[in-house]
């Protein structure tokens, strides 16, 4: 059984301009101690895909099909039961950690506070706790720093201090939304390295969502690629970076810097994302896919398995671009 099982689900959200469909038909999972990279451009929907999992979407949406979290059903969870199993099994970390710390609180006090609630310690080992995560984490002389407030740490800082609250009560899964997007460049890779040996130290799986292909490369088992609240492609990462078998997966590539290939020149996929209330029928990448075929606006490809690989798309395999 896997850890995260997620089948055929979609999330569609009611608004005065009618129904937006963000996430259509999705199905993946994810093993114990994995890490899985969800990619795709802005609106695909990767969070929301994650929000259905988590039980966080906003009040105007509702969730169909399947996600079980170790076999228990999620989308039937009340609020209640999310709270339990939220921080305990799956907890998720956000681009902007000041949207989850406390501004006015010590970060001793705030991670000694989740430990005190749920596992009823004391709070001198609370915190003792707390600065172990923190080491762990590699903030530099956390002994002493615990005490300090979020706003006396740089932002790098502060996302590793959200990596060790979401660790607090050791969860099998790690949902990572975007966490390196608002860090220049150095920094996002120290925290891909702290991510990378959160999975190793304490045998995290570790979903991270991200619209830069860029960084998923040598920190994701197996990458996922999502277009217009559909999968694209699947795989493992180095397979998806050597031969990627779906159109959108190739013009994204196009677009990443890359070490190990030279490339004169950096392209961008021309066109806009979809509108996720008015989806065409068929593959909702057609309008803007330079290999497109006679049925590809008509019919929405099946995602097919091919050995390790999933992916979408009526073109033959060999074919791609
Ligand atoms: N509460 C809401 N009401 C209506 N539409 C919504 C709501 N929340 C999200 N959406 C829409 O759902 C779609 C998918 O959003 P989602 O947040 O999953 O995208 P994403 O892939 O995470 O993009 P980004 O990289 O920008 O974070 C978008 O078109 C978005 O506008
Ligand atoms: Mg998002």
């Amino acid at each position: 059984m896997s850890l995260l099982e997620i089948e055929n689900l979609s999330v569609t959200f009611t608004t005065a301009d009618g129904d937006v469909n963000a996430v259509n038909g999705v199905t993946f999972n994810i093993d114990k101690g994995e890490t899985l990279a969800i990619v795709g451009e802005s609106g695909s929907g990767k969070s929301q895909t994650a929000f259905a999992a988590m039980g966080l979407l906003a009040k105007n949406g509702r969730a169909s099909g399947i996600a079980r979290f170790d076999g228990k059903d999620l989308l039937s969870m009340s609020q209640r039961e999310f709270n339990k199993i939220r921080s305990k099994d799956m907890a998720m970390i956000f681009q902007d950690p000041m949207t989850s710390l406390n501004p006015y609180l010590r970060v001793s006090d705030q991670m000694a506070e989740v430990l005190m609630l749920h596992q009823g310690i004391s709070k001198s080992k609370a915190v003792k706790e707390a600065v172990r995560l923190l080491d762990a984490v590699r903030i530099p002389d956390a002994a002493t720093r615990v005490t300090m407030y979020p706003h006396e740490f740089s932002g790098g800082m502060r996302q590793r201090i959200m990596i060790a609250m979401s660790l607090l009560c050791q969860p099998r899964l790690l949902i990572a939304d975007e966490p390196t997007t608002a860090l220049d460049v150095t920094v996002q890779a120290q925290i891909m390295q702290v991510l990378a040996d959160v999975r190793n130290d304490f045998g995290t799986a570790v979903i991270l969502i991200t619209h830069d292909l860029g960084i998923v490369a040598g920190f994701c088992d197996r990458t996922l690629v999502m277009y217009g609240g559909q999968i694209m492609e699947e795989g493992p990462t180095d397979d998806i970076f050597a031969d990627p078998t779906h159109p959108y997966t190739s013009g994204l590539l196009k677009a990443v810097p890359r070490l190990d290939k030279e490339t004169a020149t950096l392209s961008t996929i021309a066109g806009e994302p979809p509108d996720m209330s008015h989806l065409p029928p068929g593959c909702p990448f057609s309008p803007r896919c330079a290999q497109i075929l006679g049925n590809c606006r008509a019919e929405r490809p099946a995602l097919t398995t091919h050995g390790t690989r999933r992916r979408a798309c009526h073109l033959p395999l060999k074919e791609v671009a």
